[in-house]
C-alpha cells in the first residue's frame, strides 16, 4: 500500500516513527432505491480507485442505508469524501466518527463489502467475527448496531 503515493511524493511523515499520518472516517447514507448490481458497481469502482490514493475500508448495505469506514491520509479521505458526497446514487450523508489512526483497522480491503446476515439471530455474531480486530470498540458498536436496525 502507497508505493504510488511515495513516488508521487505525496507522504507526510511527520507520524509515529516517521509512518504517514493516518485518519479514519465513518459515515452513513441513504440509498433506498439502489438495484443489487449497483453496490457490485460501487465496490468494483473502489477496487479499481483505492489503492493508488492508499485509501481502505470497509462498506455495509442494509438495502436502505450504507455505512462506510474509509481511512487513509487526510487529503485523499477529504477528496474521496467530496466525490462521494456527489455521488447521486445516495444522499444524507451524514459523518458519524472522523480520528486519527496510528495503524489501519484494514490493511488489507482496498474496500470490503461486510453482509448483513438475514437471520437477527446470528447477525450480531456474524458481524462482530467478520470486523477487523483492530476497529476501536465505539465504531464496533455504532457498526453492530447500524446492522441490527432493520
Ligand atoms: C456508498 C458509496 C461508497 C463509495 N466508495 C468509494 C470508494 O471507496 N472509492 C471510490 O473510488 N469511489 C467510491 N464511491 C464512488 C464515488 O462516489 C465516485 O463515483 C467514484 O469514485 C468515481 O470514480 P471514477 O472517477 O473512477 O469514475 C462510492 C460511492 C458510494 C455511493
Amino acid at each position: 500500500m502507497g508505493t504510488s503515493k511515495a513516488r508521487r511524493g505525496a507522504i507526510k511523515r511527520d507520524g509515529k516513527a516517521g509512518r504517514p499520518v493516518l485518519s479514519q472516517y465513518l459515515y452513513i447514507s441513504t440509498a433506498p432505491t439502489l438495484a443489487r448490481d449497483e453496490v457490485e458497481a460501487i465496490l468494483a469502482t473502489s477496487a479499481r480507485n483505492n489503492p493508488a490514493r492508499g485509501i481502505t475500508g470497509l462498506l455495509l448495505y442494509n438495502g436502505r442505508n450504507f455505512l462506510q469506514l474509509i481511512e487513509g491520509e487526510e487529503e485523499d479521505l477529504v477528496a474521496l469524501m467530496l466525490k462521494i458526497t456527489e455521488d447521486p446514487r445516495h444522499s444524507g450523508i451524514t459523518l458519524l466518527d472522523r480520528r486519527s489512526i496510528d495503524e489501519r483497522t484494514c490493511p488489507d480491503w482496498a474496500m470490503k463489502r461486510v453482509l448483513i446476515a438475514e437471520s437477527i439471530a446470528n447477525r450480531r455474531e456474524m458481524l462482530d467475527a467478520e470486523l477487523p480486530v483492530g476497529l476501536a470498540p465505539e465504531l464496533r458498536k455504532m457498526i453492530m448496531n447500524f446492522a441490527v436496525l432493520n
